[in-house]
């Protein structure tokens, strides 16, 4: 793909495994208002973090190209899992297209913390992946970086609800990261930003919980503007698909957002 080829006017695509990269979205509209967004939620391959690498690639050249079979300008990846597993895979099939990765906070952690010991939580896929380790030994050289795969928390924000073993779910590897001395958190999964409530409840107030959502929308808008293809007028919004059950994941959309949406099956051959 030529990058002269893409136009200014054109959607920009956007995919997690599921509902995750939604905690994302909010940033993403406040820096890029005028954009059309395309948000692919691929709950028929949930979870990516339990996944071989070659599958979420497999996945992330499908959708990308129902991204740009809708003329996308350029792909977002507000997935930590999926940016770990199948960037460079894209970037190399789509050597012209725009594509952002997010990653988790390991460098403002490693800058804020006093202990010198930071706690990263997020799923096996990511934690075992060389981009996630390259990024602490570039970032977090001089850290102590404690990692937690939270089993059982994605499936928790996609089906909501509390269910008995839910507190004790979330508490454990926080206390586990508390007893060790941990006191900088990174949610370095997308789905994790939906449990902040009872993250707090067993953190207290005090302890900064990061995430990348704010500066991975950044990213996205400087990208566009320096490469002229950033919408300078009109108002933009975003349309939901989904290679699962779109019923089901209108309802997820509803119960953490509290917006009402029309959410789409992704067309047979990219689902
Ligand atoms: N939301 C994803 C992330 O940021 C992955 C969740 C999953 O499907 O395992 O890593």
């Amino acid at each position: 793909m030529a990058a002269s080829r893409l136009a200014a006017g054109g959607p920009v695509g956007v995919f997690d495994s599921g509902i995750g990269g939604v905690s994302t979205l909010a940033a993403i509209r406040g820096q890029l208002p005028r954009e059309h967004l395309l948000y692919v939620a691929d709950t028929g391959h949930l979870p990516y973090g339990e996944r071989p690498q070659a599958y979420i690639v497999e996945r992330a050249l499908r959708i990308t190209e129902y991204f740009l079979s809708c003329g996308a300008k350029a792909v977002a990846i507000p997935c930590n899992t999926a940016t770990a597993a199948a960037i460079e895979a894209l970037r190399a099939r789509h050597p012209g297209l725009p594509i952002v990765g997010i990653e988790p906070a390991v460098k403002p952690a490693a800058r804020l913390t006093r202990s010198g010991i930071i706690g990263v939580l997020a799923t096996s896929g990511t934690l075992l992946s060389d981009r996630f380790h390259a990024l602490v030994r570039r970032q977090a050289a001089d850290v102590q970086v404690l990692l937690k795969p939270c089993p059982g928390w994605v499936t928790l924000v996609e089906e909501g609800g509390w269910p008995a073993h839910a507190d004790r779910l979330v508490a454990e590897p926080l206390e586990d990261l508390h007893r060790r001395g941990a006191d900088v958190l990174v949610l370095g999964c997308t789905h994790f930003p939906f449990l902040i409530e009872a993250i707090r409840r067993h953190i207290g107030p005090d302890v900064p919980v990061l995430e990348t959502g704010l500066p991975f929308a950044r990213q996205l808008q400087r990208l566009l503007l320096t490469l002229g293809l950033a919408r300078v007028a009109g108002e933009g919004g975003v349309s939901f698909f989904t290679s699962g059950d779109p019923a089901a994941v209108a309802r997820r959309l509803e119960r953490l957002t509290g917006r009402r949406a029309t959410v789409e099956r992704l067309p047979e051959p990219y689902c």
